[in-house]
């Protein structure tokens, strides 16, 4: 799926840029060399693939340490 059609980068390249850490839409932008006059609409769904991929880590720790003996 497309997520910057201005781009065309779609859900796939955001996910592994997420991965390496990239943690913004300014670093987004920044990572996939997007030009400034790009229209934008896409920041929207990019905030919600950042907080999504966090939140997912967040759960991912709290099960690991839920799991480690006290
Ligand atoms: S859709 Fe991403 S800058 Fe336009």
């Amino acid at each position: 799926m497309y997520v910057c059609v201005c781009n065309v980068i779609n859900d796939r390249q955001v996910k592994q840029a997420l991965n390496e850490g990239v943690l913004s839409v300014r670093a987004l932008r920044q990572y996939f060399a997007y030009p400034e006059s790009c229209c934008g609409k896409c920041h929207r769904c990019l905030r919600e693939m950042i907080n999504a991929h966090l939140q997912a880590a967040e759960c991912e720790q709290q099960a690991r340490c839920e799991a480690c003996p006290a």
